[in-house]
């Protein structure tokens, strides 16, 4: 369990479900992620998995207790680059008060220090500006601008949307 000034990390727990769907199930929170919304039923499934992947992180208000957005941690291989990928997701509710950078700084902080992480690395669509305008309050640096490189959903004929990807890193300064 990770603390900051307003939030606290932590792993999932399967009481989660709800405050999960609440934000999962909005197609403006998914529109870039590489799923579609999610019903009740798959978000109880996801929160299931979740309790058991140490990747992910729940995000919650310190004073409350609510589950407001998650974080993703989680080791590149090769294993000795000593490289992880991070990612966010959040409640739109909790946007725009500094709960994506608080936390994700924590944990930047947490891999850098605790666990002796290399480089952090993370990827987003170019359209997606909250991500890469987050990325770069975290201090990570655009370090490519791959051409339609990847796609996470189709169209209506099932031909791939293909989409541009930016990717952001930072590196450790004591490594
Ligand atoms: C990406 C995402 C997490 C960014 O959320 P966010 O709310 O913009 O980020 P923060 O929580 O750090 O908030 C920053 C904003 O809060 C403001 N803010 C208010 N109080 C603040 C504080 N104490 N500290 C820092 N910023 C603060 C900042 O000025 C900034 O506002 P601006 O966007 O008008 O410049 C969010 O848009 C999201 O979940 N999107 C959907 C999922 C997604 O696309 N994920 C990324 C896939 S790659």
């Amino acid at each position: 369990m990770l603390e900051t000034q307003r939030l606290v990390l932590r792993g999932f727990q399967e009481k989660d479900w709800k405050d999960l769907y609440e934000y999962l199930s909005l197609e403006s929170v998914v529109r870039y992620e590489p799923y579609n919304p999610f019903t009740e039923e798959e978000a109880k499934r996801e929160t299931s998995r979740r309790v058991r992947d140490e990747s992910f992180w729940a995000v919650c208000l310190k004073d409350s207790g609510k589950l407001i957005g998650n974080l993703y941690f989680r080791q590149v291989e090769p294993e000795e680059f000593m490289e992880w990928e991070l990612g966010f997701v959040f409640n739109p509710a909790y946007h725009g008060k500094g709960y994506a950078t608080e936390s994700c700084k924590k944990i930047i902080e947490y891999g850098l220090g605790d666990l002796g992480v290399r480089r952090v690395v993370s990827m987003c669509n170019p359209e997606n500006l909250s991500s890469w305008r987050l990325l770069e309050r975290l201090g990570m640096r655009r370090e490519g601008h791959f051409l339609k490189n990847i796609y996470f959903k189709r169209d209506r004929d099932g031909s791939p949307i293909w989409q541009d990807t930016y990717q952001y890193a930072l590196l450790n300064p004591i490594k």
